[in-house]
């Protein structure tokens, strides 16, 4: 059998790298062959946005890398269809896999369909019920056009449901959660972030913004950025891998505004030390999806800086406030977690934590 992922996007390498694995695994233990290829559509194209991730979760490279790069979404979804529909009738794969809700995800999904290639897609299900992201748009597109879909949660099969999508859904568990539990420790053992950015263990907080809900309108990125100032003034010290859109955003419409010294604006980091940041963060401050689900899977605090979550139960948990980018909401999570940590009750429900399902999801 052939199977063909279609990636492109940093989130993407981290959830093909488990798949990657099993495969290999299957081919060594003697199963019938499995055949993998891979197509990077070139989404993400810096070295620290792919190489990296290639490199230190060890994917194979990719077959086929059809460079095309940034741009706006139809032209960049566009330029991805049009190449990922060559390869997929020069190569004829039995089966496409997706990954989660990029527009690399959307255009691998449509150019297979029209094939009449079966699709499986990877962290099917997920809704935030809020059509102006994006990545809300490309879920929905991706599973109504997919042939099976794996959930990552009971909450995913449940929104699955809801759209009559049931016949073809399947609870998985989630490929993240086998990418931490197999990384963790390898991370720890690896990874020299601490001594590279001279700071200790549970003593700061890590931030990430790149939303373009949040990142595009200078109102919300304006006041994430002065209320980033004040907790790295007031609070502990904030360290901010910084994704490439953020960056030239605030270059292009803050050009006078200066981080506080405690506030750490750092190249964006690669899995290992990403993981190790994470697992040792007194306070993890994010607009991003996978990294709201690894605090949680690690144990520590969450201030989602959205209105909504597509992983309600790392809320229903106890384990992540949703803050959007008001400065005074985001001061309150922040001290609601300070207090808790100080008198140790900042432990939150592990219960949700098999909603994930074991880690084999892969
Ligand atoms: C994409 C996904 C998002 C995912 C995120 C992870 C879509 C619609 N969004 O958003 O779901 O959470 O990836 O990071 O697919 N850029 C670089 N170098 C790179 C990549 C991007 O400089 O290697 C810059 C470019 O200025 C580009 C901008 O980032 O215009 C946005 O890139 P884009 O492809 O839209 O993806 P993300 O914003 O990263």
């Amino acid at each position: 059998m052939k199977l063909l992922s279609i990636v492109g996007a940093r989130p993407q390498f981290i959830k093909v790298a488990p798949f990657a694995r099993e495969i290999a695994d299957h081919n060594k233990k003697g199963g019938a062959p499995l055949e993998h290829l891979i197509i990077h559509t070139g989404q993400h194209y810096d070295a620290g946005m792919s190489d990296i991730f290639f490199e230190e979760l060890e994917i194979p490279r990719a077959d086929f890398n059809l460079g095309v790069g940034s741009g706006r979404h139809g032209s960049q979804t566009g330029q991805m269809l049009e190449k990922i529909e060559q390869v997929l009738l020069d190569t004829r794969p039995d089966m496409v896999v997706i990954y989660g809700d990029t527009n690399s995800t959307v255009a691998g999904a449509l150019a297979a369909v029209k094939l009449h290639i079966p699709v499986a897609h990877v962290e099917a299900g997920l809704r935030s019920f809020n059509r102006r992201m994006p990545e809300e748009i490309n879920r929905i597109v991706a599973d109504h056009t997919s042939d099976i879909l794996l959930a990552p949660t009971p909450t995913a099969m449940a929104n699955l449901a809801r759209e009559g999508l049931s016949q073809k859904a399947h609870w998985t568990g989630d490929i993240m959660y086998d990418a931490v539990l197999f990384n963790r420790k390898l991370a720890s053992h690896k990874s020299e972030i601490f001594p590279r950015l001279s700071i200790s263990p549970d003593g700061y907080g890590l931030v990430t913004v790149h939303r373009a809900d949040n990142t595009d309108n200078e109102q919300r990125l304006g006041s994430l950025l002065t209320v980033f100032n004040e907790i790295a003034e007031r609070r502990m010290p904030l360290v901010f891998p910084i994704h490439p859109r953020t960056a030239k955003l605030i270059g292009e419409r803050f050009p006078t505004w200066t981080a506080h010294p405690r506030l750490r604006l750092i190249e964006p980091l690669g899995y290992l030390d990403m993981l190790c940041l994470l697992d040792h963060a007194r306070l993890v401050l994010t607009d991003s999806g996978g990294l709201q689900k690894e605090a949680f899977l690690l144990g520590r605090p969450c201030v989602t800086l959205r209105e909504e979550t597509e992983w309600v139960e790392t809320v229903e948990a106890g384990g992540n406030v949703l803050a959007g980018v008001d400065s005074a909401r985001i001061w309150q999570a922040v001290m609601e977690w300070e207090e808790r940590s100080q008198k140790g009750t900042n432990e939150f429900s592990d219960r949700l934590i098999a909603s994930f399902g074991d880690g084999r999801a892969a």
